[in-house]
């Protein structure tokens, strides 16, 4: 883990509300690893005083880019920055995706701002040459991330709450056909969604496994405060170190998950 002054390489708005914002770590990219996590102080003084965890998506060289999806004051902050901008990062911290070199049908399931690391997932799978397939859910078809930024090569399949694009309903309902073909699977989006995968994967495929994204507040990012934890079947594991991305049969998906 580093503290660097890292500059905006770009900061395309990709959606109404997300920006695919794309940072020059230096060599802090080599080795950085989509699901992993940046902590980003999003101001010039101290407020907000935490830095905001975003998750690694596509990295590039020394670039990595990370999906923003505007919510708060630091969000806000962040998707305003300009090409030659500084900003005060800490990491890559964390566990990321990994991509077994077994694996050959790759399947990956997300919403919302969690499809960045998977874009990166994704990016990484079909270089080695990999059957990729990339199933979302969004609420509306404005919120459906424009084919021309993924890959040709990744099966992109989606599923709207309101039927405006492509299926009408659970994406799940897609996904569940997909499971026997996956050798890989991976998931980041809301913990419905993500239970919702585990719980298919136990009932359809049990020797199988997720390699899920978990999201919890993150204070310290050092392994100390515990304001992070999941439960997990071998007790409290915090998400800044042991994480973010965990087995999805280690995971109790109880109330206390959320
Ligand atoms: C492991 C992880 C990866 C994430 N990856 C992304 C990503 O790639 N892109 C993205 O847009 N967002 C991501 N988030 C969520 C993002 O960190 C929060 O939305 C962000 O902190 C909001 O800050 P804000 O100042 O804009 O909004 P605020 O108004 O401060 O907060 C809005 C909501 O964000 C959540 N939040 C606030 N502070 C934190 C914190 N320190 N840790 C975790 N959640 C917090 C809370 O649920 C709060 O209700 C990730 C969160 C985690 C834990
Ligand atoms: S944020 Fe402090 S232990 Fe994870």
């Amino acid at each position: 883990m580093s503290q660097l002054l890292v500059s905006v390489v770009s900061n395309e708005r990709v959606l109404p509300s997300t920006y695919a914002l794309t940072l020059d770590v230096g060599a802090a990219a080599r080795d950085a690893v989509p699901g992993q996590v940046l902590l980003l102080r999003c101001g010039r003084s101290t407020d907000p005083f935490l830095r905001r965890p975003m998750g690694v998506g596509k990295t590039e060289g020394d670039t990595i880019e990370i999906m923003v999806q505007r919510a708060g004051a630091g969000s806000e902050w962040l998707i305003r920055l300009r090409p030659g901008d500084e900003i005060d990062c800490v990491g890559p911290v964390g566990r990321g995706f990994t991509l077994d070199a077994s694996t050959q049908n790759l399947l990956l399931l997300g919403r919302g701002y969690g499809i960045g690391p998977l874009l990166g997932v994704a990016e990484k799978a079909v270089a080695q040459q990999k059957s990729v397939t990339l199933a979302v859910q969004a609420a509306t078809a404005d919120e459906v991330l424009p084919p021309r930024l993924l890959h040709p090569l990744i099966d992109y399949l989606v599923a709207t709450d309101d039927g405006s694009v492509g299926y009408h309903g659970s994406i799940m309902d897609r996904v569940g056909e997909l499971l026997p073909w996956a050798d890989g699977i991976c998931g980041s989006g809301p913990l419905l969604l993500m239970s919702g995968l585990a719980s298919a994967i136990a009932a359809r495929i049990p020797k199988k496994r997720a390699q899920i994204m978990i999201e919890r507040r993150i204070a310290c990012t050092s392994g100390v405060c515990f304001s992070c934890v999941v439960d997990t079947r071998r007790g409290l594991r915090r998400t800044c170190v042991d994480g973010p991305v965990f087995d999805s049969a280690a995971i109790l998906w109880t109330e206390r998950a959320a």
